[in-house]
């Protein structure tokens, strides 16, 4: 196939989709095309291409082609092909029901609410050949859809996790070749997040609804050229099922005794308004592991999966067994099974009472794990159970192996992670009572999700959730979306009633952009700009309210969230001025915006790079005199730091001493050009080096400054140090983590101690991505792949690798719309050899180590470089 891979905003063959707007991508291999070859896109009604809707050309060098969808009807099947000189290749979509109002009823039941029911209607067909059949669904809080028990589908936790309360999801299903003349549709229906126990504080229950509740219409069009329809309604029966309770952190229960109840079906008013296509890729099943399996130390028996994964445990249970309880953990301590970090999540499958030898699987649940702690089964029966990953469906887009064993571990890590996060939306960890979208952590680990995964509709999924959010809070952004309104709980924890604070709420204009250079996807960024624009505007009018600083100086500020430099044990938010922090994401999120706009062609984008300026002159105004860096600004004395200083005392009882000149404030500073010119910029390169040597090397970052920190030390001569900092092995390090045995990447530096010892239980998951934002670095820097810039209409890649001597060799391979760019250096006697394949299409800059830049030529390139 020479073009290949046709999706349309982001999904391949999207059925029943909402498409606000229409994207059309594709892949090209094997094949030589020009640069500036003209691509046509058509869209037809019919499969013969004879009814073109639309027809429009492109010579952009990223495969897409972005078009208004104001032309769709409900429930249509549209054919679209691309062509390029003789090569075509085609592809589908379907729209789902759009405006077209809703037949069906909600239906629900009677009796007080139960963990999971059973709706089901018996189906009498006429008897006559089907042409095509869909089924348009959702059930809430979590379902599985069934025809004679077969289950329809290949995803799993439908509809996934998005805000109930503003949108429903409801998702389509192709059932043409499933239909009998008699069967039976059935979905059954558990808690999930909408009336489960959610949420950290213990938990809430009933949070979007205390009843689940279903709405189906299945359309079937004859070959006779005749339509039926079958709605959920009153005609449908509701039951008990074997499930007896399921929670996201608590786990399912299943016991094969219970008596089935007839329940009473009832049919709801309530309103269809929120009823929408979906957007997302699907949960589905991936990888299986099979279990290594031994008692612990304290006799318990264990199965280890070699891998913490996000997912289910699937197998056989024998018959008669009363009693079976799977215990999912992420560590063993001295030996012995150990969950005590999962807080209150109870991660437990049971199964009870089985009659017979029954395959068993959870449905309304998943866990984040690497141990299994086994009871009521023999180690003979145990270990042919296997675990199963679950995951938002995203094609792989970045390999990476090297010289360095560490280093490729590391990497693997790091995708793990996201793997086990990406599990419907973007989560800070897989296990404890948590599990939310924080947007922090998606802020600085999008870039690297996106090296590794296609992640525009999983993102852009999350994204249209976050807008929905911020449309409740006047512009402004919340720390996790989709966001909980928990009203009577109001007061009790700022995260449940604040905005978010810097680094979290950016994720508004950090997201779009970094999907935009990724993916070049215009749509991406018309969806997203009066986004980004209510939230730079709504901290532009709070600091007119303030006093026109153009700073970020109020508000509960997070800082430099896990950073190690107070030496406060307890103390979360680092010692980094959290006003230096804000302003900086201030002045990226303004300059992220006005770049939106640019490349959309729109007025706006002058006042919001007017703005940025304004900002960085700010911040120089504030951070330096003359060419000297200010150490305790004016700024500490702001209202940000006032909450901090009251947070601190409430929390852990002592006052901070915050400063600018910390590791993470003079590699922010560096990193985003923020000093008064080149002398200024001599000095913090200096007080940075300062700051490692004082360190021996190491690191005390946090979120907001781990992602810059070896990027600023490369970037202003300081290689040997950038490079000792990312192959430190000993704590705090990211390999001293791969020498812990570690599988994914931690939430903190120091979650485990050298001595093997976990460091707390109250905020501490072996499974978070944010620090994993250090892979941008090993893909920008070390392979040195640099993605065109933002506003190039053609695909220029720059490409600078760095030669550390930690490595003898590398090698990287990076999808791109034209087929993967591949990289490998390594080193020879005193020369290194650099092998670059250069995909159709696509102009690479090579930066030689002289600094001369050199044009590689489609196919393969040798260079040879002489190590001075
Ligand atoms: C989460 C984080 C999150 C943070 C913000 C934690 O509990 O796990 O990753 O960003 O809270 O405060």
């Amino acid at each position: 196939m020479k073009i290949h891979n046709l999706k349309v905003n982001g999904i391949r063959e999207p059925l029943g989709y909402s498409f606000e707007y229409l994207t059309f991508s594709w892949e090209i291999s094997a094949v030589r095309l020009p640069q500036d070859a003209i691509f046509t896109v058509e869209v037809a009604h019919d499969e013969l291409f004879e009814n073109i809707l639309l027809k429009k050309t492109t010579t952009n060098s990223f495969n897409n082609l972005t078009v208004k969808s104001d032309f769709l009807k409900p429930r249509t099947r549209y054919y679209w092909r691309v062509s390029v000189e003789e090569i075509k290749s085609e592809s589908f979509f379907e729209t789902g029901k759009l405006s077209e109002p809703w037949l069906a009823h909600w239906i629900s039941y009677q009796e007080e609410a139960i963990p999971c029911v059973r709706f089901y209607k018996n189906l009498s067909l006429p008897n006559k050949k089907v042409r095509s059949a869909r089924l348009y669904a959702l059930g809430l809080g979590l379902y599985e859809v069934a025809l004679d028990n077969h289950k329809i589908g290949h995803e799993y936790l439908s509809p996934g996790y998005h805000s109930y309360d503003l949108i429903q999801q409801y998702q389509t299903y192709d059932v043409t070749n499933l239909l009998q003349a008699e069967s039976e549709l059935s979905f059954l229906v558990g808690n999930g997040w909408y009336r489960g126990r959610f949420v950290f504080e213990g938990g809430f229950e009933n949070i979007y609804g205390d009843k689940q509740k279903l709405i189906a219409e299945l359309h079937i069009d004859y070959e006779d050229g005749s339509h039926g329809i079958i709605t959920s309604d009153n005609t449908w029966n509701v039951e008990s099922s074997l499930i007896q309770e399921n929670s996201i952190y608590d786990g399912e229960v299943i016991d094969y005794s219970a008596d089935i109840k007839v329940l009473k079906l009832v049919e709801l008013n309530d309103s269809q308004e929120l009823l929408e296509e979906r957007i997302d890729p699907s949960v589905v099943l991936l990888e299986e592991f099979k279990p290594r399996i031994f008692y612990d130390k304290a006799n318990q028996l264990i199965l280890d999966f070699g891998q913490e994964i996000s997912g289910w445990l699937c197998g056989e249970i024998p018959a008669g067994k009363e009693k079976v309880t799977f215990q999912f953990s992420e560590l063993l301590q001295d030996g012995v099974f150990y969950r005590d970090n999962l807080r209150t999540a109870k991660q437990e499958f049971k199964v009870l009472n089985t009659k017979q030898t029954v395959e068993v699987r959870p449905h309304f649940t998943y866990f984040g794990f690497r141990y299994v702690k086994v009871t009521g089964l023999s180690l003979m029966e145990a270990e042919k159970f296997s675990a199963k990953v679950l995951q938002s469906e995203m094609d792989d887009t970045f390999e990476f192996d090297s010289s360095h064993e560490k280093l490729n571990q590391l990497l693997q890590n790091i995708k793990w992670s996201q793997k086990d996060n990406f599990v419907s939306i973007p989560t800070d960890c897989p296990q404890r009572d948590e599990r939310m979208g924080w947007t922090g952590d998606i802020t600085v680990f999008s870039n690297t999700a996106s090296y590794n995964m296609e992640t525009r509709a999983f993102l852009e999924h999350y994204l249209k959730n976050l807008r929905l959010e911020q449309k409740q809070l006047d512009g402004k952004v919340p720390f996790f979306a989709p966001y909980p309104k928990i009203s009577p709980f109001e007061g009790i924890n700022p995260f449940l009633t604040g905005t978010a604070s810097a680094v979290w709420g950016d994720a508004i204009t950090v997201l779009p952009i970094t999907l935009y250079k990724h993916y070049h996807d215009k749509g991406i960024l018309q969806a997203n700009v009066e986004a980004m624009v209510a939230w730079v505007d709504s901290i532009y009018k709070e600091d007119e309210a303030k006093g026109s600083k153009r700073l970020w100086h109020f508000g509960m500020q997070l800082g430099d969230w896990l950073a190690l430099d107070t030496k406060i044990p307890g103390c979360v938010m680092g010692a980094t001025d959290s006003v230096l922090i804000a302003s900086v994401y201030y002045y990226l999120s303004a300059k992220n915006t006005a770049e939106a706009l640019k490349i959309l062609n729109d007025d706006r984008a002058d006042f919001y790079y007017q703005l940025s300026s304004e900002i960085k002159q700010a911040m120089i105004d504030s951070y330096f005199y003359c060419n000297e860096l200010i150490d305790k600004p004016a700024t500490l004395q702001s209202e940000v730091e006032q909450i901090r200083q009251g947070m601190m005392q409430a929390f852990v009882g002592v006052s901070i001493d915050t400063h600018t000149r910390t590791q993470t404030g003079l590699a922010m500073l560096l990193r985003y050009g923020i000093y008064p010119n080149e002398k200024a910029k001599n000095i913090l390169t200096t007080l940075l080096a300062e700051e490692m040597e004082k360190n021996d090397g190491f690191l005390t970052t946090g979120f907001a400054g781990t992602p810059e920190l070896p990027h600023a030390l490369l970037e202003n001569n300081l290689a040997d140090k950038a490079f000792e900092l990312l192959f430190k092995e000993a704590a705090p390090s990211w390999l001293f983590e791969v020498n812990m045995g570690a599988m994914t990447t931690w939430e903190r530096w120091d979650s485990i101690l050298p001595n093997g010892k976990i460091s707390g239980t109250d905020m501490n998951s072996l499974n978070h991505y944010a620090y994993g934002a250090v892979e941008d670095f090993v893909i920008e820097k070390i392979l040195g792949f640099n993605l065109p810039n933002v506003r190039d209409e053609q695909a220029i890649y720059h490409i600078q690798p760095y030669y550390t001597d930690y490595l003898s060799w590398v090698n990287g391979k990076l999808k791109t719309p034209n087929g993967y760019i591949e990289l490998s250096w390594e080193k020879e006697k005193s020369s290194i050899l650099i092998e670059i394949e250069v995909p159709t299409r696509t102009t690479v800059e090579f930066i030689k180590l002289n600094g001369e830049t050199i044009i590689l030529n489609e196919g393969k390139n040798i260079i040879v470089e002489v190590e001075s």
